[in-house]
């Protein structure tokens, strides 16, 4: 297939699974990152994540040459043809978004294209509040490149919708592509891109403008995250009530096709390196334009609290938390990562410990990570079994799938006191609540017969 090269600056999780997908599908791909090390790394076929099949398909991209890696950003833009911006934009003290990356990525494609002489599109596919990519990105091409946007060289906003864990899957399959075009032109060379990438299958592009684009990403995160909150309430009020329970619930709206399945499993709350980041900023940049968002606020509160819930059922299965040992399942933010990144493990762990319980945790792939957190403040097994060793409560944190193979006994025959809190669940109550102290979220009190 011929293509036109393209270059991604920033090799993030977005930056590196995209630019890794788009090689695996005979495109010339160049991927820059400012970091030496990582660049050796993924040359070397590790990825710095964990996300499951990209390792292998990195290696196949890197045997057949179509993945070039490198630290010049000059270089990857002279030789490519369009170059996507995947820069992170991190949060601020208060909830904005810090654009130092997408200033400075702005600003080496800027000096690059003033020694080009062809067109070039530049795609901003970092997450950026609405008016970023005209009143910041936009004047730092046209000041560092000397030449004007729209004539020279082009300009788009493509958000981005992959969830770590499942990017490949996303990246290769993705439910829209939203394209924020400054003129026709530019959002014509991306969309002739994509439908060049999805070859053969439908895909549906929406074409928009830049500040449209932008603001779907939030609006996108912010809806997802409203549903969780949303049912993590409803959860909160059905947990009163004797023989209710929240996946029946949470089943039966979801078969109603206006409200849909997903999104709907009551559990900790959200955690991650997204929903809570762009919420933030979104309720920082919706204030600063004037319009208080108070449901974006209430979904934030909902989610700061619902952690915590999990110490407070500990507390009402086996009492003060003095000198108990809690053991804990699951650190990542969610099953298939091991990414810890504002992951309700942290404030579960914080209370449990400033309460005066002792914490053994597991987790398959995190505990690498939740070491540079947690030091030696904690334990940390090496198994679920070796988890619940002499324990007086366990805590379901993470919902990964080898947790659902646990069952009374191995908390009767492990532990000091077998109590289980399901804080994600994915335990069978009928099974557990007869044999061992039991609670879950959005589970009522057994109903007296
Ligand atoms: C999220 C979005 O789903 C992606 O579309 C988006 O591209 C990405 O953010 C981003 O902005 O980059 P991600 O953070 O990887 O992706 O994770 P999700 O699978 O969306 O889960 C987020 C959190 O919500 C997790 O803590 C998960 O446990 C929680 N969750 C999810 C629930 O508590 N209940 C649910 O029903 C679903």
């Amino acid at each position: 297939m011929s293509t036109e090269p393209l270059s991604f600056i920033g090799l993030g999780y977005v930056g590196l699974c995209t630019a890794v997908c788009f090689a695996q599908r005979g495109f010339k791909t160049i991927g820059v990152d400012i970091d030496a090390e990582k660049i050796r790394m993924i040359n070397e076929g590790a990825t710095p994540i964990f996300e499951p099949s990209l390792e292998n398909l990195l290696e196949q991209v890197l045997a057949r040459g179509t993945l070039h890696l490198t630290t010049d950003s000059k270089e990857a833009i002279m030789e490519s043809d369009i170059s996507f911006i995947t820069v992170g934009t991190p949060s601020q003290p208060d909830g904005k978004i810090d654009l130092q990356y997408i200033r400075s990525a702005a600003r080496d494609i800027g000096e690059a294209l003033k020694e080009k002489s062809t067109y070039h599109l530049v795609v901003v596919k970092s997450t950026v509040t609405p008016g970023t990519t005209r009143n910041t990105v936009n004047p730092l091409l046209e000041k560092y490149s000397k030449k004007r946007c729209g004539f020279d060289f082009g300009l788009c906003a493509n958000p981005e919708f992959l969830r770590e864990g499942n990017a490949v899957q996303d990246t290769l399959n993705p439910d829209r592509i939203i394209i924020g075009e400054h003129d026709q032109r530019s959002g014509e060379v991306l969309e002739a891109l994509y439908r060049k990438f999805h070859q053969g299958h439908a895909v549906q592009i929406l074409r928009t403008n830049l500040s449209t684009a932008e603001l779907i990403k939030y609006a996108n995160n912010a809806f997802l995250a409203t549903k969780i909150s949303y049912i993590n309430t409803i959860a909160n009020i059905f947990e009163k009530i004797p023989g209710a329970d929240i996946t029946t619930i949470a089943k039966s709206i979801g078969l109603d096709h206006r409200i849909s399945p997903h999104f709907l499993r009551a559990g900790l709350g959200y955690g991650g390196s997204c929903f809570p980041k762009d919420l933030q900023a979104l309720i920082a940049y919706s204030n600063e334009i004037g319009y208080k968002p108070h449901l974006l606020e209430s979904v934030e509160q909902v989610n700061e609290l619902q952690p915590l819930k999990a110490v407070e059922m500990v507390k009402k299965l086996i009492g003060s938390l003095q000198n108990k040992r809690i053991a804990i399942l699951g650190l990542a933010f969610k099953p298939n990562t091991d990414d810890m990144r504002n992951a309700v493990s942290i404030k579960i762990i914080k209370r449990l410990l400033q309460e005066g319980a002792e914490v053994s945790a597991y987790d398959p792939a995190a505990v690498r990570n939740a070491k540079k957190i947690f030091r030696e403040k904690i334990t940390y097994a090496s198994s679920m079994c070796k988890c619940l060793q002499d324990t007086d409560c366990c805590v379901i944190v993470t919902e990964w799938d080898e947790f659902k193979t646990l069952n009374p006994e191995d908390l009767i025959t492990l532990m000091r006191t077998p109590a289980l809190v399901d804080g994600r669940r994915i335990t069978p109550p009928d099974i557990f609540r007869d044999r061992v102290k039991y609670a879950a979220v959005g589970l009522g009190p057994k109903p007296s017969s």
